[in-house]
């Protein structure tokens, strides 16, 4: 048991709370920018290939000298360096965390138990693409020797996010000739809608799953295969239409998937931090080996910065620090991802996993409850729709809702003409909703703008809505590594300060154990032992509306 202070006895967290209740009580940030006219330049950052503006939020440099005094305190730069080294950081799991490990360079050497870890990912890394390279080819056939044109990845959680978000986000570098699905719902629509217009002889599934003994995945996995059998007439055909993506050797051989078209990946890679592994199989059929690389490239960049950055300059840190200073001291409960991109629609719901399953905890390393706001609700969606659907909350709510407007100075390639010129457009309405957001409309404006009396406090905006703005060239393979890292090193940041362990997930298990103990009673004529009154009642009356 750790016998440092607790977090919010720290001096440091104190002084934290003093700053708020005494410089900070009434943070205006249009009073802050007439303050200092250098801010937005000295307020902002630049990794690679982001240019991170943090200037529009409720701080000072007093503020800043504070959190990152706590940083060092909690001792985030010692777990960082005992995450990079491979050590056992995951300590309820007695796991090291090594995600950052499968974005190393060949020579690097990095060691889990004596052993280093490199030459192994590097290998896997070949086997798929070798095995990409002869799909995308067409030098990989199905059963009865026609072309895969079809590519379906079953997973879900981490085995399933991280290669959808980055196959919609990197649409425009994909092979359009290929069909590329994903299916991770256990409701049998996901797959029937997913394989109903597809022809079973050119279509290869995938099975991702770092347990391999995740229901939802087996089940739909095993209707899977039932589909290709029956389509194709022979038990045999499984063999060249499906491979797996697994820590579990023993299990996909029982599965009966030949342990050759297993890619492996290990047990120091959490799921949701797995994309980059073997998971990622999906997405590098789609977008060739070359540009999962650049992706890889793109992660590293960002790693090496948060390893190596001062702490000034530190984007992850800046990123974790403003979190805690809102969560705790502000009292927002939650964070807005709102991209200013089509193809980042599934980025926020990535984030939702990576940061809730991470942070969304209230026990600490030692086993003590927390004193302290944990992991926000992370929640969004692409900027411009979320304009006319919640942005009225973000602007004249209650509630106080950070929020990162993620952007890029450049539609994709690919498109051209008026399509290419709706990109402005796009773009202003991110940098419009940041001004707004942050600047608001006084009352004073509105009645110069010669609005009735009676409707001045309907149309007055109080800004000091705080946002970080993500800029970026474009978005390429490197640049969603390098926005990814980002994210990831942000949420370990917050789990160090906040003494948790950001690497396991054991809040998703009771709900899976009463699944398995309520499924006979749906089916058969069972009563369930030990169901609350509400679900027995609950059961009952879905046995009697089932047809
Ligand atoms: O929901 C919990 C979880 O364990 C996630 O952490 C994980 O990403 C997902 O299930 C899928 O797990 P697996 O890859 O083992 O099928």
């Amino acid at each position: 048991m750790s016998d440092s202070p607790r977090l919010t006895h720290r001096p440091e967290w104190t002084a934290l709370e003093d700053h708020r209740a005494g410089a900070l009580l009434h943070p205006d940030l249009r009073e802050l920018f007439d303050r200092d006219p250098e801010r937005a330049r000295r307020y902002t950052v630049r990794v690679g290939d982001l240019l991170i503006d943090y200037s529009k939020h409720l701080i000072t440099d007093e503020t800043l000298a504070l959190l990152q005094e706590l940083a060092t305190a909690t001792g985030v730069f010692g777990l960082r360096d005992a995450m990079f080294r491979g050590d056992r950081i995951n300590t309820t799991e007695n796991r090291a965390v090594l995600h950052t490990a499968l974005r190393a360079p060949r020579d690097a050497v990095i060691e889990v138990d004596d052993a280093n870890v490199v030459p192994r990912v590097h290998a896997v890394l070949d086997k798929m693409a070798a095995f990409a390279d002869k799909v995308r080819s067409g030098e990989w056939t199905g059963h009865t020797g026609r072309r895969i044109k079809n590519v379906v990845n079953i997973g879900i959680g981490g085995s399933d996010l991280g290669p959808a978000m980055a196959y919609e986000a990197l649409r425009s570098c994909t092979d359009r000739d290929l069909t590329v699905r994903f299916v991770s719902n256990v409701d049998g629509a996901d797959l029937h809608e997913a394989t109903r217009d597809l022809e079973p002889a050119e279509t290869l599934f995938i099975v991702a799953s770092k347990t391999f003994t995740t229901i939802e995945t087996i089940t739909n996995a095993t209707s899977a295969r039932s589909w290709l059998v029956e389509g194709l007439g022979e038990e045999k055909a499984v063999a060249r239409h499906f491979v797996a993506l697994s820590t579990n050797a023993g299990k996909v051989a029982e599965f009966g998937i030949d342990p050759d078209n297993m890619f492996e990946f290990w047990d120091w890679v959490g799921g949701r931090y797995s994309y980059d592994s073997a998971i990622g199989l999906s997405l590098m059929i789609a977008i060739g080996p070359g540009r999962f690389r650049e992706m890889l490239d793109g992660f590293r960049i960002v790693d090496e910065h948060f390893r190596t950055a001062p702490a000034e300059s530190n984007a992850p840190l800046l990123l974790g620090l403003l979190g805690i200073w809102y969560g705790s001291f502000f009292g927002a409960q939650s964070h807005a991802v709102l991209p200013y991109s089509h193809y980042l629609s599934k980025f926020t719901a990535y984030l939702q996993q990576l940061d809730m399953e991470s942070n969304g905890k209230s026990v600490d390393r030692d086993g003590h409850p927390v004193e302290w706001q944990t992991g926000p609700v992370v929640w969004g969606t692409p900027g411009t729709n979320g304009q006319h659907a919640y942005y009225q909350l973000l602007h004249q709510g209650t509630k106080m809702i950070p929020a990162d407007l993620i952007g890029f100075a450049n539609p994709v390639d690919e498109l051209s003409g008026g399509l290419r010129a709706q990109h402005d457009l796009l773009m202003a309405n991110l940098f419009a909703q940041g001004q707004a957001l942050a600047f608001g409309k006084t009352a004073a404006e509105v009645r110069a703008e010669g609005v009735p009396e009676e409707q001045v406090p309907h149309r007055t905006f109080r800004g000091n809505h705080p946002t970080t703005t993500i800029l970026a060239t474009e978005l390429t393979p490197s640049v969603l590594g390098q926005l990814i890292a980002l994210y990831e090193h942000k949420v370990f940041v917050q789990g160090a300060i906040w003494h948790i362990d950001s690497f396991d997930q054991w809040g998703v298990e009771l709900g899976k154990v009463l699944a398995k103990r309520v499924e006979p009673a749906l089916t058969g004529g069972t009563d369930v032992p030990g169901l609350d009154p509400s679900t027995a009642a609950l059961v009952a009356a879905y046995r009697t509306l089932r047809k």
